[in-house]
């Protein structure tokens, strides 16, 4: 047998060597359990995202079998490895980082997982030409400049089936419908608990310059439905299950011709 053949073979991901790795591989958004090793024992939200996750994962389909998943904001790869184990045929996970990208293929990798991992934005959805039975997007709308065009984008480029969606929430919990329409002189209504408000953050939220939106529970159902989703599910106060409607709820076609820039704060 060549020597290489023979090494590769007898090679184990020991939990000696997963902890080097774990070290070497950076700062870990993601806690993941390897081999008894865990790679973000101190995260200041607890055993995060397993504490977000047991909240709806009775939500989501136990068999993805024949299933194509895009998890877009992927991190270290947890919630797509969850999908793997529920037996989704493709999963692909992305991110802008190239330091979660390399935690996430090496938490595939000592998993035994085969999941693919691509450094893409949310902004470029429509240059991956295929269209996804699952779509996760978990933590990732507060991070965008664009949280709309975001939607816009999974709605047009990405989702057939299902969109699971999280974002953190601020300001009123109250969900306020609004009318279809308000006369110019109405101004009492935008003061109104749980109105659909977006908080902007101009320098930094919790020391981080790449939270920019940050919307109310209210205005997050309405970016969801505004973007062609109808939410079925919501299972947890950070969490949307959402399948795309057939009609969108105004006239014109925002995405045509696609306008997809990465913009980042100087
Ligand atoms: C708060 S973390 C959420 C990670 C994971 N989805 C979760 O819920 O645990 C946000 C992730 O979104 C990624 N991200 C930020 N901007 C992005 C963009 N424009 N396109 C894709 N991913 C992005 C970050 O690199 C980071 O991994």
């Amino acid at each position: 047998m060549p020597a290489q053949s023979q090494s590769r073979e007898t090679f184990r991901w020991t939990p000696r060597r997963i902890e080097r790795r774990v070290k070497k591989l950076g700062e870990w958004f993601h806690n993941i359990e390897l081999n008894g090793v865990q790679t973000a024992p101190q995260h200041k939200l607890g055993d995060y995202p397993t504490v977000k996750w047991k909240r709806f994962a009775h939500t989501i389909p136990a068999n993805l079998h024949g299933k194509s998943v895009l998890d877009i904001g992927c991190n270290a790869g947890f919630y797509s490895l969850e999908m793997k184990r529920r037996g989704a045929a493709r999963v692909l996970g992305i991110d802008t980082s190239e330091t979660y990208l390399e935690q996430a293929r090496f938490v595939a990798a000592v998993s035994g997982m085969e999941i693919e991992f691509r450094k893409l934005s949310i902004y470029q959805l429509f240059e991956l030409r295929e269209t996804f039975d699952v779509v996760l997007c978990m933590g990732v709308l507060y991070h965008l400049r664009h949280p709309l065009l975001a939607l816009d984008l999974i709605r047009k480029y990405a989702a057939a089936e299902l969109v699971v969606l999280q974002s953190m929430l601020r300001g009123s919990s109250r969900i306020y419908r609004t009318k279809a329409d308000y006369p110019f002189d109405e101004r009492d209504v935008f003061r109104r608990t749980g109105y659909p408000v977006m908080h902007f953050v101009e320098e930094n939220y919790c020391g981080d310059p790449t939270n920019w939106w940050i919307p109310n529970a209210s205005c997050l159902e309405a970016l969801i439905r505004s973007a062609g989703f109808e939410i079925f599910i919501h299972p947890e106060s950070e969490v949307y299950l959402c399948r795309p409607q057939k009609k969108l709820q105004r006239a014109g076609d925002v995405l045509s011709p696609p306008v997809a820039t990465e913009v980042v704060r100087p």
